[in-house]
């Protein structure tokens, strides 16, 4: 009998919720896409009336609703913690206590309040943190049985498992828990550099190739110990995490020359360094903990999930390094990404729905493009209502051979079509695209678009047949999770005054063009890698071929719908309104084209300044 369940994660970081029936994924979304605010913790009722809704079940037709994580089990955590750390900690057992008795125990009352009495509705379950990454990792994947590995800050005690997928059964032999967390060692780097904990991780990672790794000996010596098998703990005098509101301490300054870097302060040679040195242990540490589980699993596939799992450098590593033959990454690998996982293990262990495996080696996640989309006629209505001027094109084929001819003519373009990805990265459903051939790219998407100042260079989406002529790699990246170099042979040298004179200018350095394609080309040659297949995303990967056909160059910029601070975009009306307040020329709303320059003024545009925290 059919089995429809509906999972949540809340109250941690980027709620979400998902709904699956039968074992297939039938929507995801994360709260943040309708509520606007970035990593949107909170109880994701939106998402959930989004899900029921696409999915066509009403709430009384749920046979079960399942939350991601086990309050009771991270209250244990907390209330030992605090006892075995003492007076110093009350501010933080304080606050614990708020959070968890005063709002995460109270998921029957969330969901009560949410959908209806649960009375009348299905079983309200309860998975534990690290098995919903790992069901997340391992259900969607293309493979019958893999090798799984979660590694997050923390969920209830585990920071890090290790274990086994086959069919039906997930087991998870190996466990590290709190406090020792790779996820909170590199978020204690994140903090001490300047950026947001929870968020700025990508920024670290991305900081990582300009500097070089001199304080890995001093991570080694003083902060982690890690064993051969990768299993490893950190010397807790150094962190903050455990008895204070802050990631690290005194102790910490002292090993690192001084306090940490004030946010939105110059970035100095200390923190390039800082990141390229704590990149690498955290590398070190995820190949010895991959080369473990191929020995102890013997599989010849990898799946991984938790927010670690983000980290699409090491992850490349993991790739190149050739322990396993094939690996999968949750696309929503972070907490979002758990909401999908409870849901999954719901379906094949609760009720022992059998995994359907696509032995085309096709995932079963859908491209993640499982969000909500709107209609040609709902975008017109809007379109008309507001009596914004736009051509519609019927004809895909022109479309499509129209945006690419703008792109090639250096216009920026917000393309918008189909359903809104699931997870932190755009994959071409709600994406800005420009030309990667440009030099100018890079700085005119950063600064007039984005509207921030980066280090980061912009991600490629390749054509996926392609993607060895421009890169290092033969394998697909269609979730942005890799990173590979870019061909020796496309490389420019760099020049003197960016390896001299801008030792410590990291601006000198980001506008120095690295090879052929410059505005996706990282600092070390890099490039964050998302290969477009024609079955996953028909429209774009037409795009991205009519642009080849004008230039030769099977590959363009993509870069996320929005501004800094800003959730991805999900309505027209929020596409429209990025559209207005950034320099961008061209706006496609699914089959409709909008012109910047045939646009009414937009009487907002003198105060989007105000409307965006620019963190
Ligand atoms: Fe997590």
């Amino acid at each position: 009998m059919s089995k429809a369940v509906l999972g949540i994660s809340a109250f941690y970081h980027d709620a979400a919720a998902a709904i699956v029936r039968d074992g297939e994924i039938l929507a995801a979304v994360q709260e943040e896409r309708f509520s606007r605010i970035k990593h949107d913790p909170r109880f994701p009722h939106n998402a959930i009336s989004y899900c029921l809704e696409e999915a066509f079940i009403e709430p009384s037709a749920l046979d079960a609703i399942v939350f991601y994580d086990n309050p009771l089990l991270t209250w244990d955590r907390v209330m030992k913690n605090c006892i075995q750390m003492g007076e110093q900690s009350f501010g933080q057992f304080e606050k614990a206590s708020r959070s968890i008795l005063g709002i995460k125990m109270w998921v029957k009352d969330y969901v009560d309040r949410s959908i209806g009495s649960l009375g009348k509705l299905g079983k309200l379950l309860f998975t534990e943190h690290h098995m919903a990454h790992a069901a997340s990792a391992f259900y969607p994947s293309p493979f019958q049985e893999a090798a799984i590995i979660t590694l997050d800050g923390v969920g209830e005690w585990a920071t890090t498992t290790v274990g086994h997928g086959s069919n039906n059964k997930i087991e998870l032999y190996y466990e590290i828990d709190y406090p020792h967390s790779l996820g909170l060692l590199y978020s204690a780097f994140t903090y001490f550099c300047g950026f947001k904990v929870n968020s700025g991780e990508y920024k670290l990672m991305g900081l990582a190739p300009y500097g070089k790794p001199i304080y890995y000996d001093v991570i080694r010596k003083y902060l982690i110990d890690i064993k051969d098998d990768g299993s490893y703990r950190l010397n807790t005098v150094y962190f903050g995490f455990l008895d204070s509101m802050v990631m690290t301490n005194e102790k910490f300054n002292d090993l690192f020359g001084g306090p940490p870097r004030k946010p939105e302060s110059k970035i100095t040679r200390r923190e390039m360094d800082l990141a390229a040195s704590i990149q690498e242990v955290t590398e070190e540490v995820i190949l010895r903990i991959a080369c473990f589980a191929k020995k102890e699993t013997g599989s010849k596939n990898l799946v991984m999930a938790g927010g670690v799992a983000l980290n699409c450098v090491a992850n490349g590593k993991v790739l190149r390094e050739g322990f396993f033959k094939d690996l999968w990454i949750q696309p929503a690998a972070g907490d979002a990404g758990g909401a999908l996982g409870a849901a999954l293990l719901t379906s094949h262990v609760y009720f022992h729905i059998p995994r359907k495996i696509n032995f085309n080696k096709k995932d079963l996640q859908k491209g993640s493009y499982l969000g909500p989309d709107y209609t040609s006629a709902e975008i017109r209505a809007f379109l008309d209502r507001n009596e914004y001027p736009y051509e519609r094109i019927k004809d895909s084929k022109q479309r499509f051979k129209k945006i690419a001819k703008a792109i090639t003519d250096g216009k920026i373009v917000g393309y918008f079509s189909g359903r809104v990805e699931f997870g932190p990265r755009a994959l071409g459903a709600r994406s800005i695209l420009g030309d990667p051939r440009r030099s100018d790219i890079q700085s005119v998407m950063n600064l007039k678009i984005k509207y921030r100042e980066s280090f980061r260079p912009f991600a490629p989406s390749v054509l996926s047949e392609d993607v060895s002529e421009f890169f290092e790699m033969k394998t697909r990246s269609p979730y942005m999770l890799l990173v590979a170099p870019v061909r020796e042979e496309r490389r420019l040298p760099m020049k003197p005054e960016a390896l001299n004179g801008g030792e410590d200018d990291i601006i000198i350095k980001v506008n120095q063009p690295r090879s052929d394609i410059p505005a996706i080309t990282h600092i070390d040659y890099s490039a964050r890698i998302h290969t477009v297949d024609r079955d996953y995303k028909p429209d774009y990967y037409q795009i991205i071929k009519e642009f080849k056909k004008l230039t030769g160059y099977g590959i363009v910029v993509n870069t996320s719908f929005n501004v800094r601070g800003e959730p991805i975009v999900c309505s027209p009306l929020e596409a429209y309104k990025c559209f207005m307040r950034t320099r961008m020329d061209l706006l496609v709303l699914e089959d409709c084209l909008l012109w910047k320059e045939k646009q009414p003024s937009f009487k907002d545009i003198e105060n989007w300044r105000s409307e965006y925290e620019l963190d």
